[in-house]
């Protein structure tokens, strides 16, 4: 066993939930990832101790708040390497896509109507983009799959000078694909694009930096990143937040208002209308120095061992189809189906072994029509997940396969 993994055994105590559920093998991490002790405790700190509004009080409890608040947003902003007033609090990855999708217009150059999207998006990238090119007589067009990956000759193709923006998930959450960002982002550039990067499934694994990747937006959930659900991330370079109306109006987010009218507050209380999650703010604060105190390629070198023994072990079960490019070119997550039996039935028969996967179309119904399946298995896996866990799984499926003989 390698260092790494013996030290990531440990892990596991860090996070309640394996302690009140004795024998969960928890494997649906792409959905939501457990909480560590720190964050639990940090919600419970901020209700208990310190709960008052922010940017309002002058009193030292809104004090300390708001103190606490930003202190978070400098933390995240330090972990993808932005300037704190280019980090905005949403509600997840799915309300930074649409907030996009409804203000990124006046971004756009006259005689650009097109949008890039990929076939591999979930529908969080995909539907926010549907309404708004209706709103704007605008066309999407999607860069192709091959073998689980994009195909970049055809994504150079498609990227012109028609082109408005490019938006595109870092991370499959149905394959696991890493895809090449960078080389994306590069080929927006020479055509004045706009580029956002769809971060859900990356974040928590691999290392992202805004400012090497030049994208000029990034979207992420905090509950995937052992933050606790109800917080999201907005990335914006600063001149073109500055630039973007407001997607909700209210408190929080004015400079002056009069009967009449009313002019903004700065960035980036300019788009955090109303009162905040401001304890889940805080706590995906604690979140992420949680990650950082692990460090980010200490994850990736743990998911990388356990990916490659999860793809060897499956690899030997009977019957089974594995949606997966290969080891060196995706991360943490694998699909799969065995043939005849329907992935609700796998994953209701593993639950009877306390193996928790995920089964279905994984938020992405288009992706499942163009492989000509109703849906998969998926197992995504986090730090503190194990051999073991991997073996739990693989005994797991020759139980449902002795089922279905
Ligand atoms: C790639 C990707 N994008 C977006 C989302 C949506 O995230 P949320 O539901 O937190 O908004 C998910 C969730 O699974 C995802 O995997």
């Amino acid at each position: 066993m390698k260092t790494i993994l013996k030290k990531m055994l440990d892990v596991k105590k860090e996070f309640p939930i394996f302690k009140s559920n004795p024998g969960l093998v928890y494997l649906d991490n792409a959905a939501t990832s457990q909480k560590p002790k720190t964050v639990i405790e940090s919600l419970k700190n901020f209700y208990e101790k310190e709960n008052a509004n922010i940017h309002r009080g002058v009193y030292t409890l809104s004090e300390v708040a708001t103190e606490k608040y930003e202190e978070s947003r400098k933390i995240i902003a330090r972990f993808i390497n932005a300037n704190p007033e280019e980090i905005i609090f949403t509600k997840n990855t799915t309300e930074s896509l649409n907030l996009l999708s409804y203000t990124i217009q006046e971004l756009i150059e006259k005689g650009k109507n097109e949008i890039i999207l990929t076939e591999m998006e979930h529908h969080s990238n995909l539907v926010p983009w549907q309404q708004m090119a209706k709103r704007n007589n605008f066309k999407i067009k999607f860069i192709p799959i091959k073998n689980f990956e994009l195909d970049y000759d055809k994504a150079q193709e498609l990227i012109t000078e028609k082109t408005a923006l490019l938006s595109i998930t870092h991370v499959s959450n149905v394959f696991g694909t890493i895809n090449s960002i960078d080389k994306l982002i590069g080929i927006a550039k020479v055509n004045n694009v706009l580029t956002i990067i769809d971060a859900a499934q990356s974040i928590q694994h691999i290392s992202v930096d805004v400012k090497k990747l030049n994208c000029d937006f990034l979207v992420f959930s905090g509950h995937k990143m052992f933050g606790p659900t109800g917080i999201g991330i907005l990335y914006g370079k600063k001149e073109l937040l500055e630039k973007l109306s407001p997607f909700m109006t209210g408190g929080g987010m004015i400079e002056k208002v009069s009967y009449e009218k009313a002019s903004w507050n700065e960035i980036p209380l300019k788009f955090e209308a109303g009162t905040q999650n401001i304890g889940g703010v805080i706590a995906l604060g604690e979140a992420t120095n949680y990650l950082e105190k692990i460090g980010i390629n200490n994850i990736r070198e743990h998911e990388k061992e356990l990916l490659e023994y999860a793809l060897d072990k499956l690899n030997e079960i009977k019957n089974i189809e594995i949606y997966n490019p290969g080891k060196d070119k995706s991360l943490s997550v694998i699909s799969f189906n065995i043939k005849e039996i329907h992935p609700h039935d796998v994953a209701s028969i593993l639950n009877d072994y306390n193996i928790a996967i995920r089964a279905g179309h994984h938020c992405c119904m288009p992706l499942m029509k163009k492989l000509n399946i109703p849906g998969t298995c998926r197992i995504s896996l986090s730090i503190y997940n194990t051999k073991e866990d991997i073996d739990s799984l693989i005994n797991g499926l020759k139980k449902v396969q002795e089922v279905f003989k």
